[in-house]
Formats: C-alpha cells, sequence, structure tokens
C-alpha cells in the first residue's frame, strides 16, 4: 500500500459546523434595502430565458456605493451551457469594473410545474461563485431567498450556505 493510505493508529473525533439563518414570514420584517433588492430580483426574473425548464430565476445585488446589478439565468439547447441567474448576477457586477463590495444578494425564483412555497436553493456552483466574491472582498455577503411566496430566508454569510467552501487559501 502506498505511503499515503498507511495511516497511524488515532482516534475518531465528532466535529460540527453551525450554519445559522433567520426566516421571516412576512417582507415588512425586512429591511427597506431587503425588500429593495427582493423586488429588483422579482423583476429581473422577467428577464430569465429558461424555455427548456420554465424555471426562471432572478437575482440582485446591493453593492456598499448602494449601485444595484441584477441577473437572470440563461438556458441553451446544449444543456450543460445554462447560465444561472446568480453567475450571470456576479458577471455583471464584475464586469462593469465595480470595486465597491457587495453587501447583499437576493434569489427569487418561480416555476412553471409547481408553486415554489419554500426560499430557493442556490445551486452548488452558484455558491462557491459567491464564496469567491465573499473571499476575495473580506466582508460577508448577506444572502436573501425567497420562493414565489411562503418564508423568506437570511443569511448573514456565503458560509451559511456553503460550509467547506473550497478557497485560494488550498491553492
Ligand atoms: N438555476 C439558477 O439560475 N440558479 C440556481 O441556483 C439553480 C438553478 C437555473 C438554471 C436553469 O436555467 C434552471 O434554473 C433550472 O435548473
Amino acid at each position: 500500500m502506498s505511503d499515503f493510505c498507511n495511516y497511524s493508529a488515532g482516534f475518531m473525533i465528532d466535529k460540527n459546523i453551525t450554519i445559522s439563518f433567520k426566516q421571516y414570514d412576512s417582507l415588512d420584517e425586512l429591511t427597506a434595502e431587503q425588500r429593495k433588492l427582493l423586488d429588483e430580483a422579482y423583476k429581473a426574473m422577467s428577464n430569465a430565458y429558461a424555455p427548456y425548464s420554465n424555471f426562471h430565476v432572478g437575482a440582485s445585488l446591493m453593492d456598499q456605493d448602494g449601485n444595484i446589478f441584477i441577473g437572470a439565468n440563461m438556458e441553451n439547447a446544449a444543456f450543460p451551457m445554462c447560465i444561472c441567474a446568480e453567475g450571470s448576477l456576479l458577471a455583471s457586477y464584475s464586469s462593469s469594473g465595480a470595486k465597491s463590495p457587495i453587501v447583499q444578494v437576493a434569489v427569487t425564483a418561480s416555476s412553471a410545474n409547481q408553486l415554489l412555497d419554500s426560499p430557493v436553493a442556490p445551486c452548488g456552483a452558484c455558491r462557491q461563485m459567491l464564496s469567491e466574491f465573499e473571499n476575495k472582498q473580506g466582508s460577508p455577503i448577506t444572502i436573501i431567498l425567497k420562493g414565489s411566496s411562503g418564508p423568506i430566508h437570511v443569511m448573514n454569510s456565503v458560509k451559511d450556505i456553503l460550509p467547506f467552501g473550497f478557497s485560494s487559501e488550498s491553492l
């Protein structure tokens, strides 16, 4: 067996990571900025190009200077080429040359197949992309998630939706 698999005796340790989020039942409980961002994400959703999944996603962000950016998902007949709303949002922010750190990101979605009555869950790749920006700017990004109806979830950091994220520290 290789050295890599040649373990010495040890003791297993149970470890825990705590993630936390807030659940709100009403938009009234959010700050005015958060309501505005969700509204921008909702409007951006109408720009989604999703003829294959009929799953429309809208995303928005506010930076520290109060600038707002939006994104929507964009599909392709070659399915793996689909771009998520969060990816298009971050590409829009980054390619604009914006330097002001991202403070909050809002994501919402609607499906032609069912009523989304719980918050949308950003896919793993999008969590990783959001994590890159949080790590780069060195300050946490608040994540606001909402379905078509139902509760709203707010996380204080991307780390709360992506524990064990891969980062440049490993490179
Ligand atoms: N989608 C997003 O835009 N964001 C996510 O985090 C999850 C999925 C899009 C990709 C595709 O166009 C559709 O939703 C169905 O997967």
